[in-house]
């Protein structure tokens, strides 16, 4: 494997986020994180990539232990991530947003903007992985003018274009109408298999997504694991359909 944390802890001063968070994520895995709101996802996101150091266990990339690692060695070993809150420069155009993590895989960091525009390589990395999120038409819009649905998939795009072994993305959908959620995760599930992305972790509120996409469900209440296992245990598990999925989904799903 990959990415596994163990018996994970996190406080913000007396509260407990996390409480004894046990995880693991394997080559080729879908792996959905759900839970309510303030059930510690994203606590978890940042602890899995490093950028909190949990107050008690441990996380390990490839045998690595990877608390406080920072973006950019994170890149290098294989790791990238999307946020909660999109994250792009809004006065980058689309393609500038791309080029900067073409130029940051590439390991040109110190020199970035000297390489902006100018080598092909990375003007076609970018165009690429522009083309496979759909956003080649607006290639030289400046991401502040994008609708929020695009600004979301781009600030999503940067992350794939690290070309990461595993990627893992905080509400990738969130901001993006029901209708065009599934257009997304068809994009990032074909843009993963073309860009060679092994394992994706996100984390997702709606079910339709979270049972057709993943290969594994781990359900999050009060910053504890509440059950861990394929879409079908999952949909099975009344305390999970109880406290995340809601009634009306569960017995939707199970009755379908
Ligand atoms: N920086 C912080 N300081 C204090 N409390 C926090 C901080 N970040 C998150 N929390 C609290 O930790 C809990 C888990 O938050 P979070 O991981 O964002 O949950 P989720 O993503 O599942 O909604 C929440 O109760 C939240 O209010
Ligand atoms: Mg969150």
């Amino acid at each position: 494997m990959i990415l596994r944390a163990e018996g994970v802890r996190m406080f913000y001063g007396d509260f407990c986020a996390l409480d004894g968070v046990s995880v693991r994520v394997d080559t080729g895995e879908f792996v959905s994180i759900i839970g309510p709101n303030g059930a510690g996802k994203s606590t978890l996101i940042n602890v899995l990539t490093g950028a909190l150091k949990p107050s008690g266990g441990t996380v390990r990339f490839k045998e690595r232990d990877i608390s406080g690692i920072g973006p950019v060695r994170l890149a290098r070993l294989g790791m990238a991530r999307s946020f909660q809150l999109v994250q792009v420069f809004p006065d980058l155009t689309v393609v500038e947003t791309l080029q900067a993590a073409v130029v940051s895989r590439l390991g040109r960091g110190t020199r970035v903007f000297a390489w902006l525009g100018r080598d092909s390589e990375v003007r076609e990395g970018a165009l690429e992985v522009a083309e496979l999120f759909g956003l080649a038409d607006k290639a030289h819009t400046p991401a502040k003018h994008l609708p929020q649905g695009d600004k979301k998939l781009l600030d999503v795009a940067s992350a794939f274009a690290l070309y990461p072994e595993i990627i893992l993305l905080d509400e990738p959908t969130s901001g993006v109408s029901t209708r065009d959620k599934h257009a997304v995760m068809e994009i990032l599930v074909s843009a993963s298999k073309r860009l060679g992305i092994k394992s994706i972790i996100q984390v997702e509120h709606d079910m339709d997504i979270v049972f057709g996409y993943s290969d594994r469900i781990v359900a999050l209440h009060q910053g504890k694991v509440l059950a861990d296992g394929p879409p079908e245990e999952i949909r099975a598990n009344d305390d999970v359909v109880n406290t995340v999925v809601g009634r009306k989904a569960g017995a939707f799903e199970r009755g379908a």
